[in-house]
């Protein structure tokens, strides 16, 4: 692609040094060894999460500093500090240890991103159970696969999204409690109903912690897969290594940052980002209960002077239509780095980040099962837009083919990580046999396909099940999509490969078009040129159609499985994480 690389400036004139200054030289020298000493870790070789993000500030001096800058959805806003973290996450486990709820068992929440979220996730920690923090927009079939796949004993949730779900309780022998956070509505309770205020206020704050090795279980996320239902990938509490590591090394937090991770911790980068990488590293965390909005988030920026901000290319995407003036109607000038992750990131997006923040948009690649980043742009390394970045140092990443051997520079296949990370997947709860089957010649092999360079730099090339083959050329829907966004008309493109009697695939291309344009013959036949012209005949779309709006994933991804299905007339299959 004819992107310039951002080249970036000598570390001394970055005015925040990056905790990552030299990365050849840091990537030479890491260890995890060396990332476990920065950690206080509990004593005969115990490690926990929750003691690591919270307890062990207590004794310095960020006990009393912000831990979290809570804007609620209505206006109302609350902060609490280190200190008061560990006070109501002890609370919470004592609550939930009043339940019965021991080491080992599994602790759901179903709750909008209210405080009590996060003290109920740390006090499950706390506890040694397995904490599964659930998408608050899921309907009741997919909060029912995944109690009854995970056996939850305990759901804490709030009054509209147990009145969404609650007949599913019948079908969940193991569920044993609900606890209902009632901030804005009151609830009747039931047997083995409780009220969050009656339930946690009066328990004492002083907590007698289980103990917890690096080994044993602490969060699962359900992920969706390309076939059958979604899958539980469990991690453990040696995971805290990668979450601290990343957002120290990546993120590149400071104590003195104020950060903004904008994923709910439905989801792996909500939990992962939004609650373990910023506490560890002591950190001040932003949470945002609202939806989004440009102005809203802006707003939030503004007020709460974000200095880091973690978002995802969708959401970059509606800032972009939402266009560079509305950005420059607010004091965005707390801002010092903007990371992306989950999907492809179009090198047009890292571009406006520079016209519209005057910062350049960081990439980064992970998975819930991989836990952590594992390869992203780095402050003080220059950005190529388009691509993800560079290995993290202490990972080992590849391009390998269909037997597992290592691939030429440059040629694409599929992206493996070799395993032995920290917070790599332990498992897939209840399913063994898919885990392993996710293992070949050594290596961790991610689905994904892409392609690195001579400099070490990856390049995503699509979901393995998703890349097109139009006569003998491999395309890249992601390649196809970036360059249609890039046309003024277009807000968002999906592309998939349509069957075709001649060349076994050809490129189609669904777009949405930004306010103010007609989705005409005549924008179609100027797309294509556009696209044609850009890529060449074998690459550019044959057809476009054009839609409203684009199926995404709640996360944000547009789901090309469904548009394909949709435009074959097939099944659509597993639609529970569907954004409507
Ligand atoms: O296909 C890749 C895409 O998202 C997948 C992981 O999704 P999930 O398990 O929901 O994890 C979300 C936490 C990041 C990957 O297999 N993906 C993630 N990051 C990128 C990406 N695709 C392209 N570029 C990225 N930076």
């Amino acid at each position: 692609m004819d992107y310039p690389t951002i080249v970036k400036p000598p570390t001394e004139e970055i005015a925040v040094r990056p905790n990552l200054t030299d990365y050849n030289s840091f990537r030479r020298t890491f260890t995890w060894d060396d990332v476990r000493k920065e950690l206080s870790g509990l004593p005969g070789d115990g490690l926990n999460i929750a003691h690591e993000c919270i307890d062990r500030h207590l004794g310095t001096p960020r006990r009393d500093k912000a831990a979290l800058l809570w804007e609620g959805k209505d206006g109302s806003s609350e902060s609490y500090t280190f200190a008061e973290m560990a006070h109501w996450s002890n609370k919470a486990a004592n609550a939930l240890r009043s339940l019965g709820v021991e080491k080992g068992d599994r602790v759901f929440v179903f709750l909008d991103r209210v405080p009590e979220l996060y003290f109920t996730v740390f006090g499950a920690l706390k506890l040694g159970a397995v904490a599964g923090p659930l998408f608050s927009a899921f309907g009741p079939e997919a909060v029912r696969e995944r109690l009854a796949d995970s056996g939850a004993k305990v759901l804490v949730t709030q009054p509209d999204l147990w009145a969404r779900i609650h007949f599913i309780w019948q079908d969940l022998p193991d569920l044993k409690d609900v606890v209902l956070v009632c901030r804005r509505q009151q609830h009747e309770t039931q047997p083995h109903m409780h009220l969050w205020q009656a339930l946690v206020e009066h328990q004492p704050d002083h907590l007698k912690m289980e103990r917890t090795g690096p080994e044993h279980y602490s969060v699962m996320h359900y992920t969706s897969g390309t076939t059958g239902k979604p899958k539980g990938a469990a991690h453990v509490h040696e995971a805290i290594l990668g979450h601290y590591a990343t957002a120290k090394y990546v993120l590149d937090l400071h104590d003195e940052d104020v950060y903004w991770c904008t994923a709910d911790p439905g989801w792996v980068t909500g939990t992962s980002y939004g609650m373990f990488g910023p506490w560890s590293n002591g950190a001040t965390s932003v949470v945002y209960e609202g939806a989004f909005s440009a102005s809203s988030w802006y707003s939030v920026i503004q007020k709460y002077r974000v200095t880091v901000w973690y978002t995802a290319p969708t959401a970059v995407r509606m800032l972009m239509k939402a266009g560079e003036e509305t950005a420059k109607k607010y004091d965005l000038s707390s801002l010092r780095y903007i990371c992306s992750v989950g999907e492809p990131l179009n090198p047009e997006a890292v571009m406006w980040g520079l016209r519209a923040f005057g910062l350049p948009m960081h990439d980064n690649w992970w998975q819930t099962e991989t836990g952590c980043i594992l390869i992203a742009n780095y402050p003080s390394v220059d950005i190529r837009p388009g691509s993800m970045g560079r290995t993290l140092p202490g990972i080992e990443a590849a391009i390998i083919d269909e037997n597992g051997n290592e691939m030429p520079t440059g040629e694409e296949g599929d992206l493996a990580i070799r395993p032995g990370w920290p917070s790599m997947f332990r498992t897939y709860w209840n399913n063994r046999p898919l885990y392993e089957s996710r293992f070949k010649n050594g290596w961790y092999v991610t689905g994904d396909r892409a392609r690195v360079d001579a400099d070490g730099y990856f390049w995503f090339v699509g979901r393995a099940d998703d890349v097109i083959n139009t006569a003998g050329h491999l395309v890249g829907p992601f390649e196809v999509e970036s360059v249609l966004i890039e046309h003024p008309a277009v807000a968002e493109a999906g592309v998939i490969g349509k069957p075709d009697p001649v060349a076994m695939e050809v490129v189609k291309a669904f777009v949405s078009l930004k306010d103010g344009y007609e989705a005409d013959a005549k924008l179609r036949r100027e797309l294509i040129q556009f696209a044609r012209a850009k890529l060449g005949p074998a690459v550019a779309p044959r057809e476009i159609d054009f839609l409203p709006s684009l199926p995404k994933t709640r996360s944000g991804k547009i789901m090309r499985r469904l548009l394909k299905a949709r435009e074959l007339g097939l099944p659509e299959g597993d639609t529970s994480t569907l954004e409507d």
